[in-house]
């Protein structure tokens, strides 16, 4: 995959994509990351990028102009036109649904905004506007960078040897399942029984109820449309029925 970033502030990129499991999938040739500077499409000497809102009211809004020509010569690059993706709370919510969608694409263009946001009309070039929840971030490079690696570590070869992304959170509905690793017992406490027992069909069942047991107590709303079976059910039904009798006044605050 080829991700094109436009930005004011391109040198924030590197120091992620280029570390860990991106910097790996760069080396690889799974992904190529590249960070544009949005005022290299400006024509003035002071290389300017914003100006006032029309009707008044506090900050600067990113200009039109720039970002039309920085998303037509950088699609321009190539090899292949790119999904182009703008950012704004007013987006649509990313979700792993999305991510997986858009770990699909060759290539993705994303423009970051920043200030007090864009003229309205910048809008028109994007595919999708994506917003990454209900707050307001200084600019739209975290959620370029959220996106990124959402998607990317999705793309196959990525994660290599470092785990799967079959069984994890969201990818069929539920929240993953317990995990623990050594030692067996930390602090008094102590890992189930059964993840020590290496019976891999009792693990794999302990596992299913583990995810729908979270899911349960933290995400409910999941359980209306995760995909379950006759067994998924009876197994939430013993799961509530455990819980109201380990805590009749409701859930905890936090999930660890
Ligand atoms: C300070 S914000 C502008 C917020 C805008 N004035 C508003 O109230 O909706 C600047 C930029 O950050 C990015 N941004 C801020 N919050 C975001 C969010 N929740 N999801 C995605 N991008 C966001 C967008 O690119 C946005 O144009």
């Amino acid at each position: 995959m080829i991700v094109d970033a436009v930005s004011v502030i391109p040198e924030v990129f590197g120091p992620y994509v280029d570390a860990s499991i991106l910097g790996r999938a760069q080396k690889a040739g799974l992904l190529e990351f590249r960070a544009h500077d949005l005022r290299e499409w400006t024509h003035d000497r002071h290389r300017t990028v914003d100006d006032a809102p029309f009707g008044g009211g506090p900050g600067m809004l990113m200009k039109p102009a720039p970002i039309f020509e920085a998303v037509r010569a950088v699609q321009e690059l190539g090899p292949v036109p790119a999904h182009v993706v703008f950012f704004s709370p007013c987006g649509k919510p990313f979700d792993q649904a999305a991510a997986e969608r858009l770990s699909r694409e060759e290539r993705l263009l994303f423009v970051c905004g920043r200030y007090e946001g864009m003229d309205e009309r910048a809008y028109s070039l994007a595919d999708e506007v994506l917003s990454l929840g209900d707050y307001v971030l200084t600019g739209g490079e975290l959620a370029a960078l959220t996106v990124t690696d959402a998607a990317v570590r999705l793309i196959p070869g990525v994660l290599g040897g470092e785990g799967s992304a079959d069984e994890e959170s969201f990818s069929e509905g539920l929240l993953e399942f317990e995990q623990y690793t050594r030692p067996a017992v930390f602090e008094g406490m102590a890992v189930p029984d059964v993840l020590l027992s290496g019976d891999h069909g009792r693990i794999k069942e302990w596992r299913r109820s583990s995810a729908l047991e979270r899911t349960y107590r933290w995400r409910p709303d999941l359980l209306e449309t995760a995909p379950l079976s006759e067994k998924d059910r009876d197994l939430l039904a013993d799961v509530a029925a455990g819980l109201e009798d380990e805590n009749p006044t409701g859930p905890r605050e936090t999930c660890s």
